[in-house]
């Protein structure tokens, strides 16, 4: 539900200036996504989409074997396919990135900050206008703030407050640059669960391989 939340957000607020253009829509029907049927996704991709057709020398509805757009311009942000992965949170302590391992990488986190960061103070400097950001490295951005309370309306009657828009929109973020991270996560706790078992094995097994000679030898000498 997250997830389609954040679809929601990024659909009707950052798609304006932003595109995800390594994302195929058709993800938003697999497994450990926004799990939309094939048919919904078909009817969001035609809805909501175009892309120029070479063949038909024209512009036609997306379809599930098409991406998200491009976007880019004058005023345009940019493209947030791989924002979450680009903008990693979490390093250290002393670079070891220990951090990441318990607490993810942190690029959403990053991105509900950013997008929670702004003062509302705003500056013009070279005929462009800056807005103040407490989360962006330099505490000055080309982007303007966007969530407000009741920006939209959810789906599922979620209220919509400003956090919970930002919220949503990093973990949609987040799954788009890494699709297969709860599957990933998955095998990686069995694996290492698996080897934590083998080397429990391993060590009893030496034990007793040795015993014979380590206790057997002591009570020869005796
Ligand atoms: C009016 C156009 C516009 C809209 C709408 C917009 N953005 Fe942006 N965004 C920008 C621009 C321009 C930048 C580049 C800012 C800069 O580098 O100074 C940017 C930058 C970003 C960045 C990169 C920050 C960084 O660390 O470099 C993120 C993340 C981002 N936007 C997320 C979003 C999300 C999520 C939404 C929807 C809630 C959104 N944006 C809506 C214009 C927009």
């Amino acid at each position: 539900m997250q997830l389609q939340r954040g679809l929601k957000v990024y659909n009707e607020v950052c798609a304006a200036c932003h595109g995800l253009r390594y994302v195929p829509l058709r993800a938003l029907s697999e497994a450990g996504g926004p799990s939309y049927s094939e048919d919904e996704v078909r009817a969001f991709a035609a809805e909501n989409f175009e892309v120029f057709d070479a063949e038909l020398d024209d512009y036609r509805p997306s379809t599930p074997a098409d991406h998200f757009p491009t976007v880019s311009g004058d005023g345009m942000g940019p493209d947030l396919s791989l924002m979450a992965k680009a903008r990693a949170g979490f390093h250290g302590p002393y670079g070891l990135g220990i951090n990441q391992l318990v607490r993810g990488i942190g690029g959403a986190e990053y991105i509900r900050a950013y997008l929670l960061g702004f003062t509302g103070e705003e500056k013009e400097e070279f005929g462009s206008f800056l807005y103040e950001n407490t989360a962006f490295s330099t505490g000055w951005v080309a982007m303007p703030p966007q969530l407000e309370d009741d920006l939209i309306e959810y789906d599922d009657g979620t209220p919509a407050t400003a956090e919970q828009m930002a919220e949503d929109v990093s973990a949609f973020l987040m799954w788009a640059a890494e699709p297969k991270m709860m599957a990933r996560k998955q095998t990686g706790i069995l694996a290492v669960s698996l080897l934590v078992l083998l080397s429990v094995l391993l060590y009893l097994t030496n034990k007793k391989l040795w015993y014979p000679v380590k206790h057997g030898g002591r009570q020869a000498r005796l």
